[in-house]
């Protein structure tokens, strides 16, 4: 069997998926990538993604659109989004494409150029690199099993400063880009809005809790020689109050968990699938809950998503409002600041509520 690296476990520097030539030539899987048996996607039982909820934002009636979304985040975590007139989500499906385009045709670039055009920031927040999930890890640690995905990603700060750190290439990146994230931007404020209102807490506690610097993460799922050893990103919730996903039309790939079982979250045109984080979870205490989900791979196609993630501000302390704290439902008492939880996020992995809670403050 062939090895993606023979450098004792230091993947710094390995290849970026897209970028290796030679990854069909691998008669198997390499070992690094292949999943225990229980995590694998081969054997799960998935169930037809109808019954995912389908909220139109677009409609006229506020209060029955809160509801939907209330219910929706109560009983999945995750729901689907869906615009029947594309004025009202404020994002066109012109941008989506391009935004789509633009994000395939940089991990289509030469590794090098990737690399330069994520050289500019000096505080190094814009990233390219393979295999783990958020950040580069320096060495493998023994057992450790990789993502089979290549991930570029950057801060999108909502002042629009620092663009010049921005990629310039593909053409037009800043622009199409830029306007993407703004328009994001407003619609996770509108969504988190609503949310806040039929959750009854007071006006402006969750949306106030929105940073200024989101955060656009661009997975790329290279086509893969065996699907089922192999995981583009292993279950997680994500660790954000809410992430905003654009998926590749026709190319499969994003699964939920719910009861124990897969759902798929097949791309549907001009939709957008939007995720509760876990950071919403907590400030809720558990009244809405972060959507567990993961990607896997495909044997013949690659697959591209772009993933807004809302965070709160660094320093925001992470916990319930009032509201949600009572003799029946507690609050668990873990306060961090979202600098703090996500440092021990990226450096822990993917954590469930109950190992969260488990964190010594
Ligand atoms: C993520 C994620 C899913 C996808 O980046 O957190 O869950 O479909 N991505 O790429
Ligand atoms: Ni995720």
């Amino acid at each position: 069997m062939e090895t993606m690296n023979n450098n004792n476990g230091d993947n710094s520097e390995m290849k970026l998926l897209a970028n290796r030539l030679d990854i069909h030539r691998f008669s198997e899987v390499p070992k690094y990538y292949v999943q225990p048996a229980e995590s694998r996607a081969d054997k799960v039982m998935m169930v037809k993604n109808d019954s995912i909820p389908i909220i139109n934002l677009g409609g006229h009636d506020r209060a029955h659109i809160i509801n939907q979304i209330l219910k929706a985040s109560q009983e999945y975590g995750l729901f689907q989004a869906i615009i029947l007139y594309v004025i009202n989500h404020g994002v066109s499906k012109k941008l989506m494409d391009e935004t789509m385009n633009v994000f395939k045709e940089f991990h289509g670039m030469p590794a090098e150029e990737k690399k330069i055009q994520c050289s500019k920031d000096p505080d190094g927040k814009f990233k390219v690199y393979t295999s783990t999930n958020y950040f580069p890890n320096k060495t493998r640690k023994d057992g450790q099993v990789e993502c089979w995905k290549d991930t570029f990603l950057h801060p999108c700060p909502t002042s629009a400063e620092n663009m010049n750190y921005w990629p310039d290439k593909p053409h037009k990146y800043r622009e199409i880009v830029g306007e993407y994230t703004r328009e994001l931007h407003a619609l996770a404020h509108k969504i988190l809005e609503m949310l806040g209102e039929g959750l009854g807490v007071a006006p402006k506690y969750i949306y106030n809790k929105m940073g200024e610097t989101p955060t656009i993460v661009a997975q790329h799922y290279p086509a893969c020689p065996d699907p089922s050893v192999t995981l583009g990103i292993p279950k997680h919730r994500d660790p954000s109050l809410v992430t905003i996903l654009l998926q590749e039309e026709q190319v499969q790939g994003l699964h939920l968990e719910k009861d124990g079982q897969w759902i798929a979250v097949d791309p549907i045109p001009n939709v957008f699938v939007v995720n509760i984080g876990f950071i919403l979870q907590l400030m809720t205490n558990g009244k809405v809950v972060g959507g567990i989900h993961r990607a896997v791979t495909n044997s013949k196609t690659a697959r591209t998503s772009v993933v807004y993630l809302i965070y709160p501000s660094p320093k925001a302390i992470i916990k319930p409002a009032e509201e949600f704290v009572n003799e029946k439902t507690p609050t668990l008492g873990k306060f961090m600041n979202f600098e703090d939880f996500h440092a021990y996020y990226v450096k822990n992995g993917m954590k469930t509520e109950e190992e969260y809670f488990k964190i010594k403050p």
